[in-house]
């Protein structure tokens, strides 16, 4: 096909066919409505192309340099919203092969020597996800950092805020508030390193896979590998253009992720509702009911945990997509862009939202501090002070358990039966005095004020080291 036909606009691969494209084939197979955000991974892959095919001689210096210098104008035509479409631009790489001919002519009909849009696809795809992943590590440790200073803000107040700490939503034993924000810290951080694990692994140019098997011309795959700053280059040209791994991993990363985002929100949920009152959303980050003039609802927190269900469905739709395809290109794996893209954007959004509500939501630590001090979490408390005097915890625990039967049946405060009771008497009563429960709580790692420290010392050098990945 000539660069005359290419500029008329016929399809780029029309050559063997006698009739143009059937208007329903385009637009079922047309991936240009969403693959158009990869114009810019697009032109850096082309030009480093293009260098490369000029190092090896393929290509003379002149024709680089006009073509290197139509991608340029391309680009700038599509920073500043100038670039037209045409009916005949299959996807994005298409468009930008039509458009650099039509500038540079004879030129630019040589740009797709020794490419496919297999290796140029995936090429594109990889250099989009090493910048996106690493944005949206970024965001992540926003996030963990705006924890950070909620939890550092609750532990120098005095004393330390404590809340109840709960396991099957039902009181258990007081714990921290920086406690309890930093449980969700540490698994972002895992989130930030299954991120930076996943950029590792796809950190490899497929570029010079060509369709499948290589090329006859001498291509070097690792020139325009390192002129793309990929670390590595290709192995095996098969597994080149269809590997979609890397694509597996972050939609599982971000999966994740997902959830724990969708804890939290669920947590907020409760804390902001009337029965638990432990956080206020500020305005800005509240909506309100279109019917209940009464209503400030926790929607960012709400959709945090709705939205989780597409990025598992993202991955799976992935993963069914991929496992029945033979090497080694397939149409099919262009399926692979819209739940990326979508994943991509949903959680970074989930993330910038999250952090902004709880960077300005109020805690009600009356509240919290009032739940931490209900009698029943000093239940263990009382079974660990009679094992401190010898008893044998499963008796402890049936001590323990008789008198919270008896405060209940009679409507008794545990406090009046323990200070009773022959095994226990004032000293334990003591156990009751606020914030006594949680000081008790000493061990490394514990919910407690004397492990606090310790675990703000592990977490900011966590977080240290988490960034540090990405520089
Ligand atoms: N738009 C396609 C994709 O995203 C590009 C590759 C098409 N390759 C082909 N041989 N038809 O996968």
């Amino acid at each position: 096909m000539s660069e005359k036909e290419v500029a008329s606009g016929a399809a780029l691969w029309h050559g063997r066919f006698e009739a143009s494209p059937a208007e329903e084939l385009m637009a079922y197979t047309e991936s240009l409505s969403f693959d158009k955000r990869l114009w810019a991974d697009d032109i850096v892959g082309s030009k480093a192309h293009v260098s490369m095919l000029v190092s090896v001689g393929i290509m003379n210096e002149s024709d680089g340099k006009t073509v290197l210098a139509a991608l340029d104008e391309v680009g700038t035509e599509f920073a500043s919203g100038a670039f037209v479409y045409e009916a005949t631009d299959e996807d994005i790489h298409t468009a930008i092969e039509r458009r650099v001919t039509q500038i540079a002519g004879e030129p630019g009909a040589r740009i797709h020597t020794g490419r496919s849009r297999n290796d140029q696809v995936a090429t594109a795809v990889r250099l989009w996800c090493k910048r996106e992943v690493a944005v949206l590590a970024s965001f992540v440790l926003n996030l963990v950092n705006t924890l950070e200073d909620r939890a550092l803000e609750a532990d120098s107040c005095t004393p330390p805020t404590r809340l109840p700490g709960y396991t099957h939503v039902q009181h258990a034993q007081p714990v921290l508030l920086s406690h309890h924000l930093r449980a969700h810290s540490w698994a972002l951080l895992r989130d930030v390193d299954r991120l930076a694990d996943t950029l590792q692994r796809l950190d490899v140019s497929p570029l010079g896979a060509g369709a499948l098997a290589g090329s006859s011309l001498p291509l070097d795959p690792s020139h325009s590998a390192a002129s793309m700053g990929f670390g590595g280059t290709f192995a095996n040209s098969l597994d080149a253009v269809s590997d979609r791994d890397f694509i597996a991993e972050i939609l599982f990363d971000i999966a994740l992720l997902g959830v724990h985002l969708s804890r939290i929100g669920e947590e907020w949920v409760l804390w902001t509702s009337a029965e638990f009152g432990f956080a206020v959303l500020d305005d800005a980050y509240a909506t309100g009911s279109s019917m209940l003039p009464q209503k400030k609802n926790a929607d960012i927190a709400e959709l945090a945990r709705g939205k989780s269900g597409r990025l598992i469905g993202n991955l799976t739709g992935l993963l069914v997509m991929l496992k029945g395809l033979p090497l080694a290109y397939n149409r099919d794996l262009q399926e692979d862009k819209e739940p990326l893209f979508d994943s991509v954007d949903q959680v970074r959004r989930a993330l910038i939202a999250l952090t902004g509500m709880i960077k300005t939501a109020r805690f009600e630590t009356e509240n919290m501090i009032a739940g931490a001090d209900a009698e029943a979490l000093v239940a263990t408390d009382l079974a660990e002070w009679l094992v401190e005097r010898g008893m044998p915890f499963r008796e402890a625990h049936g001590v323990v358990g008789k008198i919270v039967r008896d405060s209940i049946a009679t409507n008794t405060p545990m406090a009046t039966l323990v200070l009773s009771h022959p095994l226990l008497g004032g000293d334990a009563v003591s156990l009751f005095d606020a914030g006594v429960a949680v000081g008790r709580r000493q061990t490394p790692g514990g919910a407690g004020p004397v492990a606090s420290p310790e675990q703000r010392a592990r977490l900011v050098e966590a977080i240290r080291q988490a960034k540090a990945r990405f520089e």
